[in-house]
């Protein structure tokens, strides 16, 4: 099958990268959220960040305009109705992506895949609420879309071979690496990434050391581009803690209690960059 229209759901910041890697890659691509002010805010964003990538002569005006041609935005999700691929980038909550899914299976043609972009949540119970669990499968981006060249293509259990061949073919052209993970919590990256986090948080609790010393440690002592609590601001502490609740749940082993601290954190709004505080102050 070849895909020509995608549509990205939810313009935060992974909705906005993923649309914008589409775009940049020649590809038409609606970017949808249900709240206008993000929406606007996701297109400006991508809009800005392709004149940076010009200024530094890393892609010409004519690529430029041809991607911002290839862009358009909508709050309606009825616009899904000649998509071939449409990626799920909405919070990561399950009742609400079951609910996107239920919708789109409605909306998009027969033959069109679903995929989601989600952290940590079982792609095999997204796809078992639509009609076409077959053509259901996890695309999952890594933070910054259009710097980080991993994608995690999960399949569910009723993921055709079909649908996985399509999804692998469309991750290299985007120019990025796939790996095929299985249904499982928190996915490989999520699994292994998420308890070094919430253990770095726990030094902090525990009164290990403070914010910056423990970040201190895994840049200077571990190489690590960014220390785990810049990590975790950047990802969303609410973020952060439902893949936590996710794997701990999923496995039933107390190794993966999310911390205290985190759950107070998220508790008092403080969710990180995107809302000017998290361990880190952004205002
Ligand atoms: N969006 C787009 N591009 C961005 C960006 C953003 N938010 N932030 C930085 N960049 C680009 C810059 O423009 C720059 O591009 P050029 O090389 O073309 O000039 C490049 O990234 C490097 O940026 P900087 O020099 O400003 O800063 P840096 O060297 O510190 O790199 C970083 C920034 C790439 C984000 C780096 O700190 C890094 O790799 N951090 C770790 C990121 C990571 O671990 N991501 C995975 C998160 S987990 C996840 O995504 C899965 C999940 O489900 C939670
Ligand atoms: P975000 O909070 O930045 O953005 C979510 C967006 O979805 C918001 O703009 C919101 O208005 C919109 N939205 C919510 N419900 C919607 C609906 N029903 N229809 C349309 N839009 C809706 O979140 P994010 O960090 O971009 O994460 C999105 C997804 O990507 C989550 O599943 C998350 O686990 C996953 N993810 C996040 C990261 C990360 O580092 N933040 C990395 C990989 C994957």
């Amino acid at each position: 099958m070849s895909v020509n229209q995608v549509m990205v759901i939810g313009a935060g910041q992974m909705g906005a990268g993923i649309a914008q890697v589409f775009a940049q890659s020649g590809l038409k691509v609606k970017l949808n959220d249900m709240n206008e002010e993000a929406l606007n805010k996701g297109i400006t964003g991508i809009e800005k960040r392709l004149q940076r990538v010009v200024d530094k002569g890393k892609l010409t005006a004519d690529e430029q305009a041809k991607a911002n041609e290839l862009l358009s935005g909508t709050t309606d999700l009825n616009d899904a109705s000649d998509c071939d691929l449409v990626i799920e980038a909405v919070v990561e909550n399950m009742d609400v992506k079951t609910k996107v899914f239920q919708s789109l299976d409605e909306i998009t043609p027969a033959h069109a895949i679903l995929a989601s972009n989600t952290s940590s949540l079982p792609i095999t119970e997204i796809a078992a609420v639509t009609k076409r669990p077959s053509q259901v499968i996890g695309m999952h981006f890594m933070n910054p879309v259009p710097v980080m060249k991993l994608v995690e293509i999960i399949r569910a259990i009723q993921t055709s071979d079909e649908t996985y061949q399509v999804i692998e073919e469309m991750t290299k052209k985007l120019n990025k690496a796939p790996v095929e993970v299985n249904d499982l919590p928190g996915f490989a990256a999520n699994r292994i990434l998420m308890p070094m986090i919430n253990e770095a948080i726990f030094a902090v609790h525990e009164g290990v050391a403070s914010v910056e010393d423990v970040d201190t440690v895994m840049k200077l002592g571990m190489n690590h581009p960014m220390g785990p609590l810049t990590l975790a601001d950047f990802i969303g502490l609410d973020t952060c803690l439902y893949i936590m609740e996710v794997l701990h749940d999923g496995f039933g082993d107390s190794k993966y209690r999310p911390c205290p601290l985190l759950r107070q954190y998220v508790k008092a709004g403080w969710l990180g960059k995107k809302s000017g505080r998290g361990f880190y102050s952004y205002e």
